[in-house]
């Protein structure tokens, strides 16, 4: 892993996972969640969020999957106990979740099924062309070199195969803001993402999702603050890293609520 840029985002998903596993945190999803309800617990939004996901890819019990930053796997475990498929492919570049998700995976009886490697999901060369039937992104997608990344999910994917996201970018109006640094560029905006993608996929659905997100990202935001001063052993490292992280989840829950940023299901069929 050579780039900088990604061996920053790893790093900061390390000290993630390890303040999770610390902490025994029975439920380890790492994404702002899918509201119904007003009042739900943070992590039901989470599981619902990903249960979205699996149901607008269509899952089929012949299906090979790819799950590309799947956190720490627990929605991998999760589609597992929903769902009968061929094989999962998770790929991710932080090595404490891959060695977690792996782990878990041999505790569950699952590895014959799923394996997680640490690879970029912009380099997922151990995969042959026209393999894979779906990958999934579940929150994630913004820290991609997008046109790299949807040109590698072309390559594996079978003729018709689906390529579905939960993923978050700013409105148009907000493009200078990805000029300014490789981050923000990666988060991209809604015509410059699909400008990229339309390049392999034809978009099957788009869904606005602002409305059912922003409770999530704000509860993120208020658990984390509430719990940086509760908990004192943390490295320094960790604290910097949630502390960063609470205060991009209140930026998110404001730009998701001023609809600033646009949080959407894409559905996209291979060309
Ligand atoms: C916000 S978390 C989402 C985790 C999980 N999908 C969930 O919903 O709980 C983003 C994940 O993407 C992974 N990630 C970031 N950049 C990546 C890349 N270039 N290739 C693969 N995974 C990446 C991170 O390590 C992390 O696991």
């Amino acid at each position: 892993m050579q780039d900088k840029l990604m061996m920053q985002v790893a790093e900061q998903y390390n000290y993630f996972q390890s303040t999770l596993e610390k902490f025994q945190k029975p439920q380890k999803y790492l994404n702002y969640g899918y509201s119904f309800a007003k009042k739900e617990s943070y992590e039901k939004r989470q599981e619902q969020l990903c249960r979205e996901v699996f149901r607008l890819a269509r899952l089929q019990p012949q299906d090979i999957i790819v799950d590309v930053g799947f956190g720490s796997g627990e929605q991998d475990f999760l589609l597992a106990s929903l769902y009968p498929f061929s094989k999962l492919h998770g790929f991710n570049i932080a090595e404490k979740q891959v060695e977690y998700a792996n782990h878990r995976a041999v505790l569950e009886n699952l590895n014959d099924r799923m394996v997680f490697h640490q690879a970029p999901a912009e380099d997922m060369s151990m995969l042959t062309d026209d393999s894979v039937d779906k990958i999934i992104a579940i929150e994630c997608a913004f820290h991609f070199d997008r046109p790299l990344f949807y040109q590698e999910a072309a390559r594996l994917l079978r003729k018709e195969g689906l390529l579905v996201l939960a993923d978050v970018c700013f409105i148009d109006r907000l493009r200078f803001l990805t000029k300014r640094k490789r981050d923000l560029q990666y988060v991209g905006t809604m015509t410059t993402n699909r400008m990229a993608w339309e390049e392999y996929f034809q978009t099957v659905e788009l869904i606005n999702i602002n409305k059912q997100t922003w409770r999530g990202a704000q509860q993120a935001a208020y658990y984390i603050a509430l719990n940086l001063f509760k908990i004192k052993t943390h490295t320094f490292g960790e604290w910097r890293t949630w502390a960063s992280l609470a205060i991009t989840s209140q930026m998110v829950a404001i730009g998701l609520l001023t609809r600033l940023l646009s949080y959407d299901f894409i559905v996209l069929k291979k060309k």
